[in-house]
């Protein structure tokens, strides 16, 4: 049976900064994704804290979202077979040093703040975070 999805993935500002762009989108089609959609954005703190306000009770919080808003981002919308838990496997562990070899992590996160990628973690958040920044 096909499950074809959406998830959202966004490149972070660590990964822009160093050129990391079509590389990863390369890895993405490599994987039989289809990118849908993807624009470069540059987030205010105010727009990072929305996204990320499901972590507001963290500690890490305002670190996050100061961030998320530091630099031009990658958000795109990613489409394929189980591409919510299919994207989560490619990007590896939040921490890069726990992530798996070949994982998008592994291979350019840099720290756990630093980790280059983010992806929707269930199919109720992907489309929350998708209409996010792609519902006109
Ligand atoms: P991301 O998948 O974008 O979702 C929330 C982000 O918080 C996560 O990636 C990490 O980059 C960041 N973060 C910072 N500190 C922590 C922490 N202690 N535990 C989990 N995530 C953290």
């Amino acid at each position: 049976m096909s499950n074809i999805e959406q998830t959202l993935s966004i490149i972070k500002p660590d990964a822009v900064e160093r050129n990391l762009i079509d590389e990863i989108k390369k890895i993405f089609k490599e994987n039989n994704f289809h990118i849908k959609n993807s624009k470069k954005i540059h987030l205010t703190k105010d727009e990072a804290a929305e996204f990320y306000k499901v972590h507001q009770s963290k500690p890490f919080y305002s670190d996050l979202c100061s961030y998320l808003a530091s630099g031009p981002i990658v958000v795109m919308i990613l489409e394929g077979k189980n591409a919510v838990m299919a994207n989560r496997k490619l990007m590896g562990a939040t921490n890069p040093k726990d992530a798996e070899e070949n994982t998008i992590r592994k291979l350019y996160g840099i720290s756990i703040d630093k980790n280059s990628i983010h992806g929707s973690d269930s199919l109720e958040n992907a489309k929350k975070e998708i209409d996010f920044f792609f519902k006109s």
